[in-house]
């Protein structure tokens, strides 16, 4: 059976290297951070972005115990990335929602995705790529996905080139966007 999360996974590891800069755009619990602090390595750099304190202190957490240096942990919006990322990113994570268990009123809203992505696409150095996982099966999520899907697919085909991919018979299940700079 397709593993949606794996395959996104694997989309990742083709894209990114020893050295090369990562922006977590929704740091939560860190799991993504991690994974983007180990595949960059020391010689790296992974900036990570949330709005909850609580997230930078679990994340904070889970970085140090398993020995990472190679990160900045910013407290701001995603849509705030140009003041704080001021180098060209080869690979960005995006998972929206909310925090399962957590804060449900802090979820990630379509305003301020919308002008992140924007932004990240900016950013995003040549070759490189940003995944977007999107949750349809609550209400902002549903929007955020619909509002999404519709700016990407304006853009330049001969400089951006922009996937979706989900479970055909499951329309309400989470699905992920992947937008690759040539
Ligand atoms: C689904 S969780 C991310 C899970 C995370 N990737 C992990 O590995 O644990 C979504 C996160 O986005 C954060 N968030 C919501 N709005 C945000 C914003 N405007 N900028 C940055 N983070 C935001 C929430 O606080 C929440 O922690």
């Amino acid at each position: 059976m397709v593993d949606l999360m794996a395959l996104e996974k694997s989309f990742l590891s083709a894209h990114i290297f020893e050295g090369c800069t990562a922006v977590d755009f929704t740091m939560g619990n860190g799991h993504d951070t991690l994974f983007l602090c180990e595949h960059v390595g020391k010689n790296g750099k992974v900036y990570a972005f949330d709005i909850q304190q609580q997230a930078l202190e679990n994340t904070e957490k889970r970085l140090s115990e398993a020995g990472m240096s190679n990160y900045e942990l910013i407290l701001a919006s995603h849509s705030r990335v140009d003041e704080f990322v001021k180098e060209k990113f080869d690979v960005g994570v995006f998972n929206l929602g909310y925090l399962p268990g957590g804060d449900k009123s802090r979820t990630t809203l379509r305003e301020t995705t919308l002008e992140a992505v924007d932004k990240a696409i900016s950013l995003l150095a040549d070759h490189g790529i940003v995944l977007i996982a999107v949750y349809p099966g609550h209400a902002e999520g549903e929007i955020e996905g619909k509002l999404l899907l519709e700016k990407l697919a304006s853009l330049d085909r001969r400089k951006i080139c922009v996937s979706r991919f989900n479970i055909v018979n499951s329309p309400a299940s989470p699905f992920f966007i992947a937008v690759e700079k040539k």
